[in-house]
């Protein structure tokens, strides 16, 4: 909890360099423009992404991951009519696009109760009724299961930061085994994180903005995170086939790797064989904002793209981000 908290002070103090440099850009529905906060140094880097872009006042309709809900559904996963557990909810921006999009029930969990309060406020503003609880994710439901269809997006990365008496790995799995108990038996888990392998990643990683540990093994990059930066490095992320693996060790019968195309936050496509017919059609779709394609496609799409869409078809993926759905 100390870590986190450490984490949340970072953030306000983010916040404040952020309202002085980005406020007064727009925001549309869907398309952020805010792609990076490069003077972000800590594990918090996505959260302050993320309070950023679910800021209540300014931005009240704003529908974050209406687009990573709509991609699934393209995967034969609908949220209509269905009990949804949203396991680290943060601010809610996918319990609100569940709850938007027909889910009968929404149940939002998360360590941090300012967070879940501002969840509320939001789902208030919209009118759209909301359960919140507080709740640590490393201990399992014990209660009848919640949910036919728990969502963990974004959340296990940050598990090695909960208790230094364990390994991330030990953490992340118990994070998973949480996620089996909140299911009904054939419930469905949708699963979102960082891929190891995308080369930027490799560069510097995403989390702790330091070079080269998601390449190292994980004792090297421990050590050389503790030269730099005087903490040990636990923020670890995998690569598919490991996330995969440890879906399947938490119980879960049947998991499938799917690839999201250019990256989770903002999918044009989600798909388990991305193809570069697919990349061709993403690239010229219509629906991106002029202004947005940048921060969407980024400024070499067909570079990028294509190594996503070569690399999987040769059964190494170095996509962004991976999406797992697995059954109970
Ligand atoms: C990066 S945010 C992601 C939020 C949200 N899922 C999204 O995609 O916008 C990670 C969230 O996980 C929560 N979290 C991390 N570890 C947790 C744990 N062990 N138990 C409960 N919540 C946790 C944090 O408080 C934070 O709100």
């Amino acid at each position: 909890m100390d870590e986190l908290r450490h984490g949340d002070l970072f953030v306000s103090r983010a916040l404040r360099l952020i309202n002085n440099s980005t406020h007064g850009t727009t925001l549309t529905e869907h398309w952020p423009t805010d792609s990076r906060y490069t003077r972000g140094r800590t594990q918090v880097f996505v959260d302050v992404k993320t309070r950023l872009m679910d800021d209540l006042t300014n931005f009240p309709d704003y529908d974050r991951m209406g687009r990573f809900l709509e991609r699934i559904k393209d995967n034969g996963i609908d949220v209509k009519g269905r009990r949804i557990a949203d396991l680290g909810a943060g601010y809610g921006s996918l319990a609100i696009a569940a709850k938007r999009r027909g889910a009968a029930q929404v149940v939002a969990i998360d360590a941090v109760a300012d967070r879940l309060d501002s969840l509320q406020q939001r789902a208030s503003a919209s009118g759209l009724e909301i359960e919140t609880r507080v709740a640590n994710l490393l201990t399992p439901f014990t209660e009848t299961p919640i949910a036919d269809v728990a969502f963990l997006i974004g959340v296990v990365e940050y598990a090695g930061l909960w208790d230094l008496a364990l390994t991330p790995e030990e953490l992340q799995q118990r994070i998973f085994h949480t996620a089996f108990t909140a299911l009904e038996p054939g419930g469905t888990l949708i699963f979102a994180s960082k891929n190891r392998w995308w080369p930027s990643f490799i560069l510097r990683d995403e989390h702790t903005r330091q070079f080269l540990v998601d390449a190292l093994p994980r004792g090297a990059a421990d050590r050389v995170s503790r030269m730099t930066r005087g903490t040990p490095y636990r923020e670890h992320i995998h690569s598919p086939k490991v996330w995969r693996k440890m879906i399947l060790d938490a119980g879960f019968s049947r998991a499938t790797c799917l690839y999201p195309l250019f990256n989770q936050w903002f999918p044009l496509t989600i798909t388990d064989r991305p193809t570069f017919g697919e990349l061709r059609r993403i690239i010229h779709q219509s629906d991106v904002p002029a202004d947005m394609t940048r921060h969407v496609l980024g400024r070499a799409p067909w570079i990028k793209g294509g190594l996503m869409v070569a690399s999987s078809t040769m059964g190494i993926p170095m996509t962004h981000g991976v999406v797992i759905t697995a059954t109970k």
